[in-house]
């Protein structure tokens, strides 16, 4: 039977756009489940053209699992809590100053990491919606950490073998150091958490490096200065072309990766000068 949607790879390995599918609608089983079998190929998926509202992202994400909410009130959507805003608007869609808290807290999202690596249940994907998009910089990249492990180099294989890490997402908010302390209760919901440093895609069972090294503070058995040569030598090795798929945005985007098997990161833009409005929600982990 032909497959309902189109989907054209985008990178030898990661990456397709599909085409042939109006997110604003509920999705017939047929879709869902071709969708559900592109994103566990290509790891990440492109649809463009959808003009879809927050609650229509919404419910199109919960097609895929229970919603996450991000711990911080100062980036989620009044309206839609499960809308994590990657603005440097407010939400009247004034622009921000760029050394407001919020986008010097933005600027994180342009180190590598993986979304909610810092809970006890890693989320499972991500959906992000480009509302506004920049005319320079603000690409999406993203990395597949199955084949980076598959390639990695004995030597550094050796290294992460039965090794965990420690993730933290008070540690990723200690490297922008004029954030004001986060909100005790908000605070007490991110308790750092110990992850093996290898892991098993909980659907296909395929191994990638557990790498979100913005929310790393520390591996188990290394010195500080240890674990963080390691981490940067990971990155090093899993940013080269074969691995990483660059996403140009066009407005009305969207994007859903797989936080099982990818890391990604936004790459910087002039926040003073251009408008980046991206909408968020997170699928949470653990749910097969
Ligand atoms: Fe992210």
């Amino acid at each position: 039977m032909p497959s309902p949607i189109e989907v054209r790879p985008l990178h030898p390995s990661v990456g397709a756009e599909v085409r042939g599918v109006d997110l604003r609608k509920p999705l017939a089983p047929g879709v869902f489940d071709a969708i559900q079998q592109a994103w566990l190929k290509h790891h990440v998926l492109v649809f463009p053209g959808q003009e879809i509202t927050d609650a229509e992202q919404v419910a199109f994400s919960r097609h895929f699992g229970r919603l996450e909410e991000f711990p911080m009130a100062s980036v989620r959507s009044g309206a839609q809590k499960e809308i994590f805003r990657v603005a440097n608007t407010d939400a009247d869609g004034n622009l921000l100053p760029s050394d407001s808290e919020v986008v010097v807290y933005l600027s994180l999202t342009q180190d590598w990491h993986i979304d909610s690596s810092y809970r006890k249940v890693a989320s499972k994907g991500s959906i992000l919606h480009g509302i506004e998009v920049t005319e320079e910089g603000g690409e999406t990249w993203l990395v597949n950490l199955a084949d980076v492990l598959a390639a990695l180099p004995p030597d550094l294989k050796m290294r992460i073998e039965g090794r965990t890490a420690i993730h933290d997402f008070l540690f990723a908010r200690s490297l922008r150091p004029q954030l004001s302390p986060l909100p005790c209760d908000e605070a007490a919901k991110v308790p750092p958490t110990e992850h093996s440093l290898i892991r098993h895609h909980e659907v296909t069972g395929v191994p990638s490096i557990f790498l979100s090294p913005v929310y790393i503070s520390a591996i188990s058995g290394l010195s500080p200065v240890e674990s963080r040569a390691l981490v940067d030598d990971l990155t090093a090795f899993a940013e080269q072309d074969r691995f990483v798929y660059r996403h140009k945005w066009t407005r009305h985007d969207v994007l859903m990766w797989d936080n099982r098997s990818l890391m990604h990161a936004g790459r910087a833009y002039d926040a003073a000068r251009q408008r980046r409005v991206m909408h968020r929600t997170s699928i949470a982990g653990g749910e097969g």
